[in-house]
């Protein structure tokens, strides 16, 4: 697959691990986390720098630390960066490579489910704040994504769950017959392509999430951050907090009748049988929960952005949504 942005475009390529080293280039750094770096024989003999493994990691005492630990393998701006992991390690990484020197190389070699559907492929690199996930960050496209699917045998069943979250959250958006496929069982080759293609689509239609396109890949997310950052990034899988955010906001559009009805129910079944949460006791805490969707990039003003869907296969943005309802829907839930 060629993703194609603004400045050019980029290949998303199927690989074997072992051809790693001769695909990639020599004078580049590689970065990663502890976990991938224990379990996994790194490329050849270009630098590591390795970070803790986990969305803490994801802060700015991580991201300077990177940079100081670039500067002092003396990597030029000719040079760039191998993020290999999963998608802590390839924002953080890709957000480094945005800014060392104002720009080096980037190539992501995703090794988790989620990486490889959703954040290798699209460009957004970012590190999160205490006030809220990604609101550092830029668009800053790899030079190229290799996928080696062996790294999934590797993932604890919670993080491969977590990854099909995203996989599903594809059907639910625009393409339902996935999630008959991803219903049937083990995710082949071609299921992650297709995956990959579905995120092609949205990104090359929206690159810069100006026109609402984008913004569906965010179904599930006003949410799903939410309770991420209301739980200190600590309790919840991205994958498991999407899960959540996708089975309410489906209640939510009902309620607010832009989802059609028994919609929710589809989705919080298809979650449940993948062994995925669709509940959380932090929905009690209405206000609390308002307060942090307010900061949600989506929105505009003060009111709360949601992409709803329409129905499965089909999502939309709206980006003004009274608050004071969501507070009614959350309450009587
Ligand atoms: N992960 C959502 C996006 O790439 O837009």
């Amino acid at each position: 697959v060629i993703i194609r942005h603004q400045n050019g475009s980029y290949p998303v390529s199927f690989v074997r691990w072992s051809e790693l080293d001769e695909l990639l280039p020599d004078n580049y750094v590689v970065l990663t986390d502890a976990e991938v770096a224990a379990l996994w024989k790194l490329p050849g003999k270009r630098p590591v720098v390795t970070i803790p493994a986990g969305e803490a990691s994801k802060d700015g005492a991580t991201f300077l630390q990177c940079h100081s630990d670039l500067a002092k393998l003396g990597l030029r701006r000719q040079g760039g960066i191998i993020a290999i992991g999963g998608g802590v390690v390839g924002d953080l990484g890709g957000f480094v490579a945005a800014t060392y020197q104002r720009g080096v190389g980037f190539i992501q070699i995703p090794t988790t489910l989620l990486a490889m559907v959703d954040s290798s492929v699209g460009g957004k690199v970012a590190i999160d704040l205490p006030e809220g996930k990604n609101l550092v960050g830029a668009f800053y496209p790899p030079q190229a994504v290799y996928v080696a699917l062996e790294t999934l045998a590797s993932l604890s069943e919670r993080e491969y769950r977590s990854g099909l979250a995203e996989a599903l959250k594809y059907g639910f958006i625009g393409d339902p017959d996935l999630l008959d496929i991803l219903k049937k069982g083990h995710l082949t080759e071609s299921t992650v392509a297709r995956c990959i293609a579905e995120k092609q689509r949205v990104v090359e239609a929206d690159e810069f999430e100006t026109l609402g396109v984008r913004a569906t890949l965010n179904y599930g997310h006003t949410v799903g951050h939410a309770l991420e950052q209301l739980t200190g990034y600590a309790d919840l899988k991205h994958g498991e907090a999407i899960s959540i955010g996708m089975v309410v906001e489906a209640e939510l559009g009902e309620f607010l009748a832009v989802t059609e009805p028994g919609t929710a129910d589809v989705v919080r079944e298809i979650l449940s049988e993948a062994g995925l949460p669709v509940d959380h006791p932090l929905l009690k805490s209405a206000d609390e929960l308002i307060e942090v969707m307010r900061r949600d990039k989506k929105g505009r003003g003060t009111e709360l952005a949601f992409s709803f869907l329409l129905r499965i296969g089909e999502c939309k943005l709206f980006n003004k949504v009274d608050h004071s309802r969501v507070r009614e829907f959350l309450i009587g839930r």
